[in-house]
């Protein structure tokens, strides 16, 4: 009997030994691992007063956008053509068929004596109605202009739908530029294209659009709003300078970098905010341009020869608006054409 518990009390020992050892490294890794965080932010020149700092940085190296899954679609994606000058990516909700439509009609619409190329998709997500959702593949078997990604449409996942489209661009249509808008906007497409092609001269890290004056960039803590946002996936106060989500435009390689950027910073329920976000991580800076409104003021037929995005408008403004940028050809030819972003 005896030797059994002197062996029982040995190998008691040696799992006693054996947790202690294992209880070292586990301290000694987790310390190393603050150290790193520690000389991370010196490196920085970051304060490493706020202990959630350092938590929300290494966070930030996890968790970007999950591209994978986003990319995973049954769907079968429109056609894209290449080499186009400007890419319009405009999104969308599944039940906006009627704006859809009226956007087709008009500004989305082939005048057929086009100097440059451009093409219009429509960025939709999944529909929780399963009626919707047979709907939308109809409506893409006709037009074949619907990307329709692989996320539940709402909301708070509009950034997603962003990220897909942007993503998708990038990788399968490599246009001189891409430009993204809502289904309820006005893109006047005859001077955009003509623009980019014969007069911008910011080839290269372009990201122009309508900014948002200092003081309107708070970030929302309030976990009810729609735009809220925890200090854990945005730690400052304020969004960094970004361009409104009506209308931005990106060079390629600006979209590139952002798309790279995307992978690592936590995505935000703002979408252009987050790419403003991203951008900043890119090192690209965002211009401020008079050409893109947040207004739908009643603008008259000569302002659609500097104006390239306006916002709000309906079905019946849309085809006034239409009208105007037809008209603006030939009226007042008196003011000499836009050459700058400005
Ligand atoms: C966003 O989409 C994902 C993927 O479909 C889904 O799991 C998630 O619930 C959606 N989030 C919201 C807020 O709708």
């Amino acid at each position: 009997m005896k030797p059994m518990v002197s062996s029982r009390c040995i190998t008691g020992l040696v799992y006693a030994s054996a947790l202690t050892f294992l209880l070292f490294i586990l301290k000694l890794f987790a310390s190393v691992n603050y150290i790193d965080e520690y000389n991370e932010d010196h490196w920085n020149h970051r304060s490493s007063l706020f202990p959630e700092h350092s938590k929300h940085r290494a966070a930030k190296r996890r968790t970007g956008v999950d591209f994978k899954s986003l990319l995973k679609t049954n769907h079968e994606p429109p056609f894209c053509q290449k080499g186009l000058i400007l890419l319009i990516l405009v999104t969308s909700a599944p039940w906006h068929i009627e704006q859809r439509n009226a956007i087709r009609n008009t500004w989305a619409k082939k005048l057929g004596e086009e100097t440059s190329s451009w093409q219009a998709l429509f960025l939709v997500g999944q529909p929780s109605e399963m009626g919707i959702s047979s709907d939308i593949l109809q409506e893409h078997r006709i037009f074949g202009d619907i990307l329709v990604g692989n996320y539940a449409d709402s909301y708070r996942n509009l950034t997603l739908k962003v990220m897909h489209g942007l993503r998708w661009a990038v990788e399968h249509c490599e246009p001189q530029y891409i430009l993204k808008t809502d289904d309820d906007c006005f893109v006047n497409t005859d001077r955009l294209a003509r623009f980019l092609a014969d007069y911008n001269v910011v080839k290269t890290g372009l990201y122009v659009g309508s900014l948002f004056a200092e003081g309107k960039r708070h970030v929302i803590r309030d976990p009810l709003s729609k735009w809220y946002v925890s200090r854990e996936d945005y730690w400052e106060d304020e969004y960094p300078p970004y361009a409104s989500g009506i209308g931005y435009v990106l060079s390629l390689d600006a979209a590139t970098r952002i798309m790279k950027a995307a992978e690592d910073v936590p995505p935000v329920p703002m979408e252009d905010a987050y790419v403003g976000i991203l951008a900043k991580e890119a090192e690209i800076t965002v211009r401020s341009s008079g050409r893109f409104t947040k207004h739908n003021v009643n603008w008259r037929v000569c302002n659609y020869r500097y104006l390239m995005v306006i916002h709000n408008l309906d079905i019946g403004a849309l085809k006034s608006a239409q009208h105007n940028m037809i008209k603006a050809r030939t009226a007042c030819s008196e003011t000499s054409e836009i050459t700058r972003w400005k």
